[in-house]
């Protein structure tokens, strides 16, 4: 089971973190959201926080049904569920699997394609460098000017450090396991024009990672299939948007599910 932290009351809203981090990413949207009348379940995907690896290959569906499984522990048949980037991936994956499950759907600094082969390689290279390591203490560093906007980067050093912290927290046999998933996650445009549910795509202005162009075409996807598609840009956020800037995340995810989860 996934460990989780809960707050609040009301309809659900489940929200998975990114790459390599822990449920920590959302911690700053548990008490706003969970105020405003919504029930925020914020698990650690597996390998990272409190969480166990599974046993058994790298993939994405194992994740999406261990979310799932954490769905059947809470007695909750249907949630809103939302992610940011590698959770957005695995929001994607449980459009898949668990499409009944969801109430609506967060896209968050995520994008559907899947990796080109030179993206697919440095994952399965990173996954390879932090195995010898035995530790994820030496990536932070190469990862933090992608991750994080040029604005947190000059304005924000409280939040470089913590991601920088956060990153180096997390098991290399985590770190490994999620890269060698996520090389192998398909294309998930298909996954989008078929939901039909509601669908809020949100993204950090100065996203490296999934900028904008991802965004418009998750959008576009999820229109042609019928879903009620809102998009917002997070101005002088990068891709970590919600530790960037959580309070204008926060107001985007409340303004959106006012509308969506009723
Ligand atoms: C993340 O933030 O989860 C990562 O950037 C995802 C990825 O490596 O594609």
């Amino acid at each position: 089971m996934l460990h989780y932290i809960e707050t609040g009351t009301g309809p659900a809203v489940v929200l998975l973190h990114a790459f390599p981090m822990d449920s920590a990413l959302w911690a700053a949207q548990r008490r706003p959201v969970g105020q405003a009348g919504y029930r925020v379940i914020t698990p650690d995907l597996p390998g990272f926080g409190g969480s166990a690896l599974p046993a058994g290959a790298p993939s994405l569906d194992v994740v999406a049904d261990e979310v799932a499984g954490l769905l059947d522990h809470l007695e909750l048949e249907r949630a809103i569920v939302g992610g940011l980037s590698m959770g957005g991936y695995v929001t994607m994956a449980m459009l898949r699997r668990h499409p009944d499950r969801l109430a609506g759907i967060v896209l968050a600094d995520t994008k559907a394609s899947a990796d080109a082969p030179q993206a697919a390689a440095a994952r399965l290279a990173m996954a390879a460098e932090v195995e010898a390591a035995g530790s994820s203490v030496g990536i932070a560093d190469g990862m933090i000017p992608n991750l994080l906007g040029a604005t947190t980067r000059r304005t924000r050093p409280a939040v470089v450090e913590a991601v920088r912290r956060w990153i180096g927290a997390q098991p290399a046999s985590a770190v490994a396991w999620a890269q060698r998933a996520m090389a192998e996650r398909p294309d998930s445009l298909p996954d989008l024009r078929g939901f039909g549910g509601p669908v809020l795509v949100l993204y950090g202005e100065e996203d490296a990672i999934s900028p904008a162009s991802d965004a418009q075409a998750m959008a576009a996807a999820a229109r042609a299939g019928g879903s009620p598609t809102s998009v917002m840009e997070i101005p002088g956020a990068g891709h970590l948007s919600a530790v960037e800037d959580p309070a204008a995340v926060s107001r985007a995810l409340l303004g959106w599910l006012r509308t969506a989860a009723r």
